[in-house]
């Protein structure tokens, strides 16, 4: 596996994989490499000739408040699992490769970032779309590599793709969980002992959520509740937010009909952990 540093190291490992008309994935990360993230590369190498895996802490997605600077890091450890599975290059770029002084360009999608993450984190899908497009323009990948567990972020990614004719193929992966049903997630390893069994209740309350409606229940607004109260009852939650939504639109829906997300926002002390499902109604 090459490890490149610089955008033109890349570009040069890439241009030699499209030259011998290899179809190339990109994998985009920060880093700290869990099942979610190597289940994507999994998928990218079986599906790809040259899969370019990305790690970026992209500050330019983190608000002044929030954890850039606490980040958890793992780069030897990420090497060797993206290695083992098969990646071919790891992009790995100091932050002023991507952002070198005097760089003022950002990419932004609009009504949908308004939502759900948009809204407690404002600026956060700038940041998100525009180191996105930067690593599609250098990377020229014919597919890229999302996980559902961010349902928001790949709606948005489609969207921006559709709107600046991108010649690219979003494929999408399932949430890949823990025992106990935790979402995998970077920030898990902010949670303390207790803070992580108590996390356990999104998945429950998700699965809750699905029994309900399987159960014939149709409202949103007393879905909501119930997924509310359920959520409440564990003490060491804050919630930010929860949202029945329409997919791909993620407009509000009066009745639960037709393609749905549930999605869930909540804070467990120091780490705000976000999950949902998605389902045919
Ligand atoms: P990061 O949080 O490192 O996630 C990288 C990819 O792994 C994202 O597509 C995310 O949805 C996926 N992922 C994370 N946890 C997952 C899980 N439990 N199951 C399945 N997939 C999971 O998302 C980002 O980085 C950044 O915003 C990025 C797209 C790299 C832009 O900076």
């Amino acid at each position: 596996m090459q490890i490149c540093e610089s955008i033109k190291a890349i570009k040069a490992s890439v241009s030699d994989a499209r030259a011998r008309e290899l179809k190339i994935g990109l994998v985009p990360t920060m880093g700290c490499f869990h099942e979610g993230h190597l289940s994507l590369m999994r998928k990218a190498v079986q599906e790809c000739d040259y899969v370019v895996v990305s790690l970026f802490i992209n500050p330019t997605q983190f608000g002044p408040e929030e954890d850039f600077n606490v980040y958890p890091k793992s780069f030897e450890r990420d090497a060797a699992l993206a290695e083992d599975i098969g990646v071919n290059a790891l992009f790995f770029p100091p932050v002023e490769e991507m952002y070198p002084p005097g760089y003022q360009t950002y990419v932004e999608v609009e009504n949908i970032t308004g939502i759900l993450c948009g809204r407690s984190r404002p600026g956060h899908f700038r940041g998100v779309t525009t180191v996105v497009a930067k690593l599609f323009n250098i990377v020229q990948p014919d597919r890229a590599y999302f996980g559902q567990k961010d349902a928001q972020q790949v709606a948005v990614i489609k969207q921006m793709v559709k709107d600046l004719n991108m010649d690219i193929k979003i494929i999408t992966g399932k949430i890949i969980r823990e025992n106990g049903g935790l979402a995998m997630s970077s920030r898990n390893t902010y949670l303390n002992p207790a803070e992580r069994n108590a996390a356990t209740v999104l998945y429950r309350s998700l699965k809750g959520a699905e029994e309900s409606i399987a159960g014939g229940e149709r409202d949103p607004a007393k879905l909501r509740e119930q997924l509310l109260i359920k959520i409440n009852s564990e003490p060491l939650a804050d919630v930010d937010y929860v949202e029945i939504l329409s997919m791909p639109e993620l407009q509000t829906i009066a009745h639960l009909q037709g393609k749905i997300l549930i999605a869930v926002a909540v804070w467990f002390g120091k780490a705000r952990l976000i999950d949902n499902i998605i389902m045919e109604v």
